[in-house]
């Protein structure tokens, strides 16, 4: 299994991933277009020369009064069905921290499963002053800091890029 950064020949496969991963397109869609329109960390599992997981980082803000800080956030992740429960979804998020950290930036925000992310060191983002700008259970918004003490002096609200704006 490697992981290694999306090259544009992936991108029919990653397509297609998403498609067989979530129920719907909407996620396939999402990543062209967050990929189309901002710099994005793509990165994708191959196994035996089959492109068979995604992960995807995109630009984000949080904004108080007073201040905007840059974070990045986890979404999409999706690995084949069949390929599932073997640890690529982990080898995804474990790799793309390290080119996360490696690019510069200091935190990464999701939304997702509360039993799955704390592995990697994702912790609440509320309780790290973090507000989500609408309605989602408490477990399930995370955060995780890249550098030491980043969380320090952030506070404030997600304000999602345009195509989650679409999204949701
Ligand atoms: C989430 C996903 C990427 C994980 O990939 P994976 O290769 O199966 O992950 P791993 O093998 O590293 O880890 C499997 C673990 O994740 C858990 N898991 C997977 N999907 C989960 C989900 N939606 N909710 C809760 N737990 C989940 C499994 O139960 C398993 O737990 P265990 O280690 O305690 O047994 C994959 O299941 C997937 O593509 N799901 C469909 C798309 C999706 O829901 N993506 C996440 C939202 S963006």
């Amino acid at each position: 299994m490697i992981i290694r950064n999306e090259d544009i020949e992936d991108q029919e496969a990653v397509r297609e991933i998403n498609l067989n991963a979530f129920p719907t397109d909407v996620e396939a869609t999402l990543v062209e277009k967050l990929r189309s329109s901002m710099d994005t960390i793509s990165l994708v599992a191959v196994h035996e020369d089959k492109v068979v997981g995604h992960i995807l980082f995109s630009p984000l803000r949080i904004e108080n009064d007073e201040e905007s800080f840059e974070a990045l956030i986890l979404a999409p992740i999706a690995v084949l069905p069949e390929y599932q429960k073997q640890g690529i979804g982990s080898k995804l998020v474990e790799n793309g921290i390290v080119e996360c950290r490696n690019q510069g930036h200091s935190i990464i925000v999701l939304v997702g499963h509360p039993e799955y992310y704390p592995r990697f060191g994702f912790i609440s983002a509320e309780q790290n002053g973090i507000k989500h700008p609408f309605e989602v259970p408490e477990d399930v918004f995370m955060v995780y800091e890249l550098i030491p003490d980043a969380l320090h002096k952030v506070n404030g609200i997600l304000k999602y890029s345009e195509p989650f704006e679409e999204f949701f």
